[in-house]
């Protein structure tokens, strides 16, 4: 790639001897290791080991992009412009983050308004970090501009073919740019410490819609020619970009619906009390800054439930199972305008800052719109998940507060820790202040660091004076350090019940027992929240037997609601019960949501047998798979451990469907279509 060595104060003569000189292949240089720590960052915790952006010495204040869309070669090519802050009065270079990159030009305009080459040099990539990018300003430009292009493999992207879309006619192509892949598709300082406006003019073939984390406007012409502009600073994570053949419908005067034609109306039904959860957020925390909040429909290849991109929420469909039951999803992402948009964590590690805050507000939304009861479910399943995922992890993972170096892959680090203690410790200072003080701690916290971005020790400081020495004698700093600084669950937390989970323990031990499944009457009541529980108090494997008999009265083999299908599957393959396989066959290659799918991956990489099929799902859904997936199934299956011949092989043919066609179905779970249900109804998997 491109290396030059710089020239303090070089003549413009030198500097095109320098280009020309450039051009030239060079060996491929080294991946850089990250810059040492400075000292007062790292006592006071403000430092990201995930960058290798230098943002106290220049910081980007505006950021503007001229970008193409190829879908053909799968690129975005174009330039960004920055407008930068120069803040060490000695600091000469401009670091950015890229990976998989190739860079075309850097410039730098100059007095006059003319632009003018500047030296860079593109390290080689580190495999989490990418390419670091030195550009040369001696003359400390106020304006630097970089053409590049990105790759087809870039990390944060993913584009698909018409084919692989509902409407089968338009590609689509979406990013994802947390954790770290901003990087993969624009040259950043890739680091929440900094925060920057940002405008773009996009173009792309005529009859795709585009639409960015910025002031979309639902009566745009859709012409392949559009205009962003972004007002309020963000973080670089928050970068977003969708493109497909996208049409809008509204919820109310604010919020609204982006989607495929085939979906859009199913959407705005599904998500129809999102303006009553604005309503009640602002009325908790404060105003909703960010003007318009609308959600984004995705394909069912979406690696995450949903992505906060601000005033544009990405959302997977698989949450749209025609009941509502799923919607705490759209709470979650509505609360990280909030938290997490306006007060957002500095680095990676403090990741619980974001997900903890955000999860515990989120719980409050579902409070508010939908009662305690569904609120308690819910927050019982988050916990029996962080209990049993801590029990795996080691004790300095457990800890809110990591330390430097604990988190290796930020695409991974945000454990149940960051979301289910996070929200926990939020609620046990809830309990313990007293609800109306402690919203007003909040509220108060959001309003304070509104649009800045803050390690935990800020949070810390903060609230010792607005919550410990206010209200003395309610936690002691030994309690209060507890939650952040040590593993395990505290002995403080406060205990949630759910009166209506007991009754599906109860229901559970019984068929357990007695081979006898509940009345009709108890299990037709059931919501999804209350399926989840019977799933996950299972046993670790049933007999064939009692799968089938669960199949036949509920059909959970083929279920459309992935929440069910997520715990289902992977019972059925530790149970070896293969007549699951071809509904598990069709549910991991159709979905790439990674909590949704891992779990089923999981199970069958315990088995030889189980390894080999594995393996073959993910050669059969590559193509459609995004690279986040397709990472995180390679890395599972490669550390993949089973023993010699262990497991079932999986005969196609050889299976008898797991219930007859005709059988007649108990208490169907929520958006499960019962025998004599509707046949047209539409999966809601996009499947
Ligand atoms: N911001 C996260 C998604 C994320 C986190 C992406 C870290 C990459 C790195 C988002 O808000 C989120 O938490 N999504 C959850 C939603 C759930 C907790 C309701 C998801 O996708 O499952
Ligand atoms: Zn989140």
């Amino acid at each position: 790639m491109i290396l030059s060595r710089f020239l303090r104060l070089a003549a413009l003569a030198a500097l095109v001897v320098f280009a020309v000189a450039a051009c030239k292949r060079e060996p491929t240089p080294a991946a850089t290791p990250p810059a040492p720590k400075p000292q007062a960052a790292a006592e006071s915790g403000d430092y990201d080991e995930h960058s290798y952006a230098e943002p106290d010495k220049v910081a980007i204040d505006d950021l503007a992009l001229e970008l193409a869309l190829d879908f053909d070669a799968r690129t975005i090519g174009g330039t960004a412009t920055y407008t930068l802050d120069w803040r060490d009065d000695t600091a000469t270079t401009l670091v950015l983050d890229t990976r998989d990159l190739t860079i075309e030009r850097a410039e730098g305009e100059v007095a006059g308004g003319s632009w003018q080459p500047l030296q860079f040099e593109l390290a080689g990539r580190d495999d989490l970090l990418g390419s670091k990018l030195t550009i040369q300003a001696p003359e400390r430009n106020a304006r630097i501009r970089v053409a590049y292009r990105t790759s087809p493999a870039a990390s944060g992207l993913q584009w698909l073919e018409a084919s692989m879309t509902e409407g089968k006619a338009t590609p689509f192509m979406f990013s994802q740019s947390q954790a770290i892949h901003a990087r993969s598709w624009v040259p950043l300082q890739d680091t929440p410490r900094v925060r920057y406006t940002y405008s773009a003019h996009v173009t792309a073939p005529a009859d795709v819609m585009v639409l960015m984390s910025a002031d979309n406007d639902p009566a745009a012409p859709r012409d392949g020619d559009y205009s962003f502009r972004m007002p309020q600073r963000i973080p670089s994570y928050l970068m977003a970009i969708a493109a497909g053949d996208l049409v809008f419908k509204p919820i109310s005067a604010r919020a609204g619906v982006w989607a495929e034609p085939a979906t859009v109306d199913r959407a705005v039904a599904e998500f129809e009390d999102t303006e009553k959860m604005i309503a009640t957020t602002e009325s908790l925390y404060g105003p909703y800054r960010w003007e318009r909040y609308d959600l984004l429909i995705l394909p069912p290849s979406f690696p995450y439930g949903g992505m906060e991109n601000p005033r544009l929420s990405f959302i997977t469909p698989t949450v749209i199972v025609g009941d509502k039951s799923l919607v705490s999803l759209i709470a979650h992402e509505l609360a990280h305008s909030w938290s997490g948009n306006l007060v957002t964590n500095s680095s990676a590690k403090d990741g619980w800052l974001n997900e903890g805050f955000t999860s515990y507000v989120e719980n409050r939304i579902v409070e508010a719109l939908y009662g305690e009861e569904r609120a308690d479910m819910e927050y019982v399943i988050s916990r029996n998940g962080l209990k049993a995922e801590i029990a795996n992890m080691s004790p300095e993972e457990q800890a809110l507060a990591v330390r430097p170096g604990v988190v290796k892959n930020p695409d991974d680090s945000l454990s149940a820790v960051s979301y289910d203690k996070g929200a926990w410790f939020l609620q046990f200072l809830e309990e313990r202040f007293g609800r109306a003080e402690f919203d007003a701690f909040l509220r108060g916290y959001f309003d304070h660091f509104a649009f800045q971005s803050i390690p935990t020790a800020r949070f810390v400081d903060y609230a010792q004076e607005h919550l410990l020495e206010k209200y003395p004698d309610r936690v002691t700093k030994e309690e209060f350090d507890a939650w952040l600084y040590e593993p395990g669950i505290p002995g403080s937390a406060p205990q949630v019940m759910s009166r209506s989970f007991g009754v599906v323990d109860s229901a559970r031990l019984a068929w357990l027992g007695s081979g006898t499944l509940p009345p009709q009457s108890i299990t037709g009541e059931w919501s999804t929240q209350e399926w989840i529980h019977f799933l996950e108090g299972l046993p670790d494997t049933l007999s064939i037997e009692q799968l089938s008999q669960l199949d036949t009265a509920y059909r959970f083999t083929g279920t459309p609601n992935a929440e069910l299908a997520q715990r289902w599957y992977p019972l059925a393959v530790r149970s070896s019960y293969m007549q699951a396989y071809p509904a598990i066959a069709d549910f991991v290659r159709t979905i790439g949501r990674r909590k949704l799918i891992m779990p089923t991956y999981q199970a069958l990489v315990a088995t030889e047998a189980g390894l080999a099929f594995a393996k073959e799902q993910l050669e059969a859904a590559r193509p459609g798979y995004h690279p986040i997936t397709t990472g995180s199934v390679e890395k599972l299956i490669a550390e993949a451990k089973p023993a010699p011949g262990s497991g079932t092989p999986f005969m196609p043919g050889t299976i008898e469907p797991a219930v007859a066609p005709d059988a007649e179905v108990d208490a169907a779970p929520p958006a499960m279509p019962a025998a004599d249900g509707d046949p047209t109804r539409p999966a809601p998997t996009g499947r």
